[in-house]
């Protein structure tokens, strides 16, 4: 069983040691990828070249960002603004909007453009993403359409996920004054936080709703083990959405779903820390991992930990630390010639008897992965304005 405070911490030496390997291997793929994107996972540890499409690419110019806050080093910055004009060309062009992950997108390059160098760009591009991701706003249920055509009646769901894309619509009434985003960030809020938590404290991945009269259908996983099951990284956006909500809302619910959504997620790992892809699976199992659940629950650990009082922040910024030390003694690239990533064994989507999904990014680096690991070094470094 999984004894964290037993495990060593991420101290100052190895913290500046793992920003450094970072950093560094990001500098080293900079020129390969600055005009082309990184794609959604690696092959073999190596990324291949994308254009800006898919949910993901956002995450690599949150990457620069990050590369530059911790390194000064100007390179990262203007490969990060060339990217956010692609952002800004792509919001414009419709190209793949068609789905709720505008956050996921638009917070990590565009709002940090705005929040770091005052681009104009970024702003309008971010708030423009915004407003389509509130048109996906579906009256009858109340929350926010993920996937397909907008109003689709075969996907009136949502998705636990949405609770990262959340932050870009609140980010958005704080920028324009316009409650508009704001309100139907609340809206989702309210409904996700209803339907997706568990007695158990897991997580539903989504939630059906009846089309026409709203009425809450089942849950269903789309890319968990079973409907029932907890999907490692569905929890992780839980923990860390959780978290953001408070920071917006500050309603208490969402900071006892932080805590509901943490508590399952930490105990369900296995000994040497690392979390199977899905919470079915016991330690040991010979089931692939997802290391990105663990990056991402980190980050929601330090977020949390800024809003408790000091005796829970203190537990919870001494677990993130020990639990990141794990992550970057077993998942993190060290050099560059081993990968172009920075977390290795992160899975995208695993194959089961009752999901739908194909093996996809098994045992891979992910862009996410790679962005929240960065992240949460950068949380470490000390006071951080997020870009979520
Ligand atoms: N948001 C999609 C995923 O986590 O795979």
């Amino acid at each position: 069983m999984l004894n964290i405070p037993s495990l060593p911490t991420m101290d100052e030496k190895t913290l500046e040691k793992a920003i450094k390997e970072a950093v560094d291997v990001n500098r080293h793929y900079l020129d390969e990828f600055t005009d082309d994107f990184k794609y959604s996972h690696s092959e073999s540890n190596f990324y291949a070249k994308s254009e800006n499409v898919e949910w993901t690419t956002g995450f690599w110019t949150g990457e620069l960002w990050l590369s530059y806050e911790l390194s000064g080093d100007d390179a990262f910055r203007n490969a990060a603004l060339r990217q956010v004009h692609s952002f800004a060309e792509r919001i414009k062009n419709r190209v793949d909007v068609e789905h709720h992950d505008m956050g996921f997108l638009y917070s990590p390059s565009c709002v940090a453009a705005y929040k770091l160098t005052g681009s104009e760009e970024g702003k309008s591009a971010a708030l423009a993403a915004a407003d389509n991701l509130i048109s996906r706003f579906q009256e009858k249920g109340q929350f926010l359409q993920a996937w397909g055509r907008n109003g689709d009646r075969n996907e009136h769901r949502l998705i636990i996920d949405c609770l990262l894309n959340l932050p870009l619509l609140f980010w958005a009434t704080e920028t324009t004054g316009d409650d508009k985003y704001r309100t139907i960030a609340e809206k989702h809020l309210s409904t996700a936080i209803r339907y997706v938590l568990r007695p158990d404290n897991s997580t539903y991945h989504t939630y059906y709703f009846d089309p026409d009269t709203g009425e809450a259908l089942r849950g269903v996983t789309a890319q968990g083990n079973r409907n029932g099951s907890a999907w490692a990284r569905g929890q992780a956006w839980g923990v860390y959405g959780a978290a953001l909500a408070y920071r917006y809302t500050k309603s208490e619910i969402s900071l006892d779903v932080f805590r509901r959504a943490l508590s399952f997620f930490l105990s369900h790992l296995p000994a040497d820390v690392i979390p199977y892809w899905d919470f079915d699976f016991d330690n040991p199992s010979t089931e692939p991992r997802d290391s990105s659940a663990l990056a991402i629950v980190i980050c929601g650990m330090l977020e949390a930990s800024n809003y408790v009082e000091k005796d829970e922040k203190d537990k919870l910024e001494d677990q993130a630390k020990r639990l990141l030390r794990a992550l970057y003694e077993k998942c993190a690239v060290h050099d560059p010639s081993v990968s172009d990533g920075l977390l290795l064994h992160g899975t995208y989507a695993r194959k089961s008897e009752w999901n739908t999904c194909n093996n996809r990014g098994v045992d891979e680096c992910n862009l996410w992965g790679d962005y929240y690991y960065l992240e949460a070094l950068r949380r470490c470094k000390g006071k951080w304005e997020m870009y979520w």
